[in-house]
């Protein structure tokens, strides 16, 4: 979307006179209009400097996403085999006569990687850190008026390899300009609180920090606390600036809370608003939650006083087909997903995530683990933050515990992941160090790091005695006698499983389990010659465990407080066990199109109470092929299944078995479930022998979307044979088309499907494709066709409003 000059300057008058904002700051996106150059071009740092030619577009961008997959990409495949390079980004705006008393700053949410930035030719900084949010103040060297202003920023992702999975490149997150008056809350200057938490009220404390333009000025700060738009409480606090900074602690009471939970997620939001000599100076909007939670190493974690397992997934950030580059509706969408399967916790695996996704974590009732590093001074990979520890980390880790300490979702800080440093004596006082950092800035919630060696004498970020909370990678064996080996420490499984599955691939005996690779040398045995992996639940890294090994462990123990899954999505890189062609995860629950694999239900059946009866694999096979029919179910004491009307046998789960298994002698036709309690039928399921390919149905999650142009509807191709039965190995090829809109890309979760997430060719991968619709900037109608070779094509209407 072009968002011409003309018209930014025009908001930007209106905000920063005030016309049309009950705020005297003004807080701009700044995402439109950016120029984007993609190699090295040193002089465009300069004011001057000639960019006409250059690429327009919006930010968030991640470039690596925009290239074809590659062999000899220098991220590896661990990498997602896609590009990382430098770029360079450049923007020029003015500002209205009126800024000029203003403090103007420009603030990214995040750049991969090794940012720097210039201001009309002078240097701001650099940040080597991709995931950290920061900021420049300007004022010195703006111009207002008739004269342009431009922000030059040179990302350099060229030195690879620099991480263990997909980062993408490029200022991949949001930006926004602000403009305060000199007396102002300073950035990330309110910290709430609820030390005090019951049903009958509730004490919210409050720190501001002020920033002011002269010492001893006369202030004063009024706190309305609001839910909804309803007032629930307010004060209002004369003070005087110490030198240029004014600090404030004040409580306020709020009777019958409405308290934050995974379940009804209540939010209310603070006003802040600064007087100096009795003029409005600043005024800041902040969400928070009530609620009070403890973790105990006998009983777990509570929740508002009750018991609670966190039910948990790990995630990288990149959203499949469209890359790192953040759109709130792709996270919401993971979200809605996972929230189905009863999941009530995320752990931002290994680094600080956008805040649009605290802030839906906060709205949607997930538990978040905000986790800083996955490296610390030790490196995993010869161009990683190592290199950037000893200057940046105290900095990095303060930003990210400032920024993310008042989202109610936040409950547990991590410091890091399988850190090199457990593993010796260094390890004790870098542990010491950042956990101090963070309870400096937020003593209100537990810190834990995610451990592998778990010989207590020999873990030396355990033996530091600073954790709150032991994290446990893995080794789902070692729970039992956790209470014996720690005793009086309190448990998190702070990462598990590592299954590996391909939607819709089965391989039998699906009783037989596959660790792979066996001891990470030997080679991969028993592998597919196509880099697919079994959906049966019985593949899985030889360090992880299958699915249901691990949660059979941990629903056992009470002091086992939670677990988070790798992962809930697939993710680029990391295509363990496979190397090249693959490029994507296999560890997802959700494939990285987010179709559900076949687990998510065996979760859903544990998770929630929704009632569940889910039948796999499909039905066509060879004639006579012996193939293992499973059902996840809940609510029912047993299973019947029928092959054509004959029945096959009732089933009922054994012991702590999470499934029943019928070993069948195929047959083309129908089969069916049927899940009874107390004799009575709860559910039914039918699966069908499907015919070849003849038609494609497109099915829009969203066919009402946002015009502006970042909305996206996510439109699932599915391909049916004449009778309208899905065909479940369909892998035609289907075209997209979308008029009215933009096409953000396409993918069908197949890890080594060689089709660039942009093209508007893809395969169906066993029966489905995915095309992602993006919304235009204006109201109107969108259209989405799919057509294949001699299948009817499908036409389907979206409407931006
Ligand atoms: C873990 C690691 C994760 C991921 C996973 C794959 O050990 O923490 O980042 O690499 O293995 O199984």
């Amino acid at each position: 979307m072009r968002f011409p000059g003309s018209l930014f300057f025009l908001l930007l008058v209106l905000c920063l006179e005030g016309y049309g904002q009950t705020s005297p700051r003004a807080t701009i996106n700044f995402n439109q209009d950016w120029k984007f150059y993609p190699g090295d071009i040193q002089e465009a740092s300069a004011a001057n400097f000639d960019d006409t030619g250059w690429r327009i577009l919006n930010l968030p961008h991640d470039w690596s996403v925009e290239a074809q997959f590659d062999e000899n990409a220098a991220a590896t495949t661990q990498g997602g085999a896609l590009p990382g390079g430098i770029g360079w980004y450049r923007k020029t705006f003015r500002l209205p006569a009126s800024a000029s008393n203003k403090s103007v700053s420009v603030e990214f949410d995040g750049i991969y990687r090794n940012s720097e930035v210039w201001i009309n030719g002078h240097y701001l900084g650099k940040r080597p850190n991709g995931y950290i949010s920061f900021k420049y103040d300007l004022d010195r060297w703006l111009h207002y008026g008739a004269e342009k202003n431009v922000i030059s920023v040179r990302v350099n992702n060229a030195e690879q390899p620099n991480s263990r999975w997909y980062t993408g490149s490029g200022i991949y997150r949001n930006v926004r300009l602000v403009s305060k008056n000199r007396v102002a809350i300073a950035h990330w200057g309110t910290f709430i609180t609820t030390p005090q938490v019951t049903a009958a009220n509730a004490t919210v404390r409050v720190k501001t920090t002020v920033k002011t333009s002269r010492p001893g000025l006369r202030i004063s700060i009024e706190y309305t606390i609001m839910d909804r738009d309803k007032v629930i409480a307010t004060r209002r606090d004369p003070l005087y600036s110490v030198d240029t900074t004014a600090l404030n602690t004040v409580d306020l009471t709020i009777p019958s809370p409405k308290r934050w939970s995974v379940s009804s997620p209540s939010l209310y939001t603070l006003r802040t608003r600064v007087f100096a000599n009795n003029q409005l100076t600043d005024q800041e909007e902040t969400t928070f939650g009530i609620r009070d939670f403890y973790f105990d190493a006998a009983k777990g974690f509570f929740l508002n006083g009750k018991p609670l397992k966190i039910l948990g997934v790990c995630n990288h950030h990149d959203l499949g087909a469209i890359g790192a580059a953040v759109n709130v509706r792709a996270m919401e969408r993971q979200l809605e997903i996972l929230k189905k399967m009863g999941c009530n916790a995320i752990r931002t695996a290994h680094n600080p995530p956008a805040t649009e996704l605290l802030d839906l974590c906060d709205k949607m009732g997930f538990i978040v683990m905000d986790e800083a590093f996955d490296v610390w001074k030790k490196k995993k990979t010869s161009k990683g933050y190592h290199l950037d520890w000893d200057e940046w980390h105290k900095t990095d880790l303060e930003d990210q515990v400032k920024r993310d300490r008042n989202h109610p979702s936040v409950m547990i800080w991590s410091i890091g992941n399988e850190i090199r440093e457990q593993f010796d004596s260094t390890g004790v006082a870098i542990t010491r160090e950042l956990t101090a950092i963070v309870k400096s800035l937020d003593p209100t919630r537990p810190v834990t790091s995610a451990l592998t060696e778990t010989v207590a004498e020999k873990n030396f970020i355990y033996r530091a005695g600073a954790l709150d909370l032991y994290g446990l990678n893995y080794n789902h064996k070692l729970y039992k006698d956790f209470p014996v080996n720690y005793p009086g420490q309190k448990l998190i499984a702070t990462e598990t499983t590592s299954a590996l599955e391909t939607r819709g691939q089965y391989d039998m005996n699906s009783d037989s389990i596959r660790r792979w690779p066996k001891d990470g040398k030997t080679k991969l045995t028993g592998a597919n010659p196509d880099w697919t992996a079994s959906s049966y639940d019985n593949a899985a890294a030889y360090w992880g465990s299958t699915h249901e090994e691990t949660w059979k462990e941990v629903k056992k123990y009470d002091f086992v407080s939670g677990l988070f899954i790798w992962t809930g999505f697939d993710y680029l890189g990391e295509p363990h066990p496979y190397p090249w062609p693959a490029r994507s995860s296999y560890f997802g629950i959700v494939d990285l199109a987010g179709f559900p694999k076949d687990i998510y239900y065996l979760y859903q059946s544990e998770w929630t109470n929704t009632p569940v009866l889910h039948l796999f694999p499909h039905w066509n096979w060879p004639p006579g092929k012996i193939v293992d029919l499973w059902a996840y179910f809940n609510q029912a004491d047993e299973v019947e299944l029928f092959l054509n009307g004959r029945s096959l046998g009732t089933k009922r789960k054994q012991g702590e078995a999470l499934h029943v298994l019928w070993r069948v002698a195929y047959e083309p036709g129908t089969v069916k479930a049927v899940s009874r309690k107390n004799g009575k039928m709860v559910l039914t399921r039918e699966i069908q022998t499907a015919g070849p390919p003849a038609e494609i149905r497109l099915t829009p999650d969203r066919d009402l979307l946002k015009a502006g142009g970042t909305d996206l509807s996510f439109v699932t191709a599915q391909i049916f044979d004449k009778d309208g039965i899905p065909v479940p190995n369909a892998m035609n090829e289907i075209t997209f088309n979308v008029t009215g809109g933009t096409l953000a890309g396409t993918d069908n979760g197949y890890q080594a499907s060689p089709e660039p997430f942009y093209s508007p060719l893809r395969k169906a991968y066993n029966g489905k494709c995915l095309a992602i619709v993006r919304s235009p900037v204006k109201a109107g109608t969108i259209t989405l066709t799919a057509s294949s070779p001699n299948l009817l094509p499908k036409t389907i209407t979206l409407i931006s409003k």
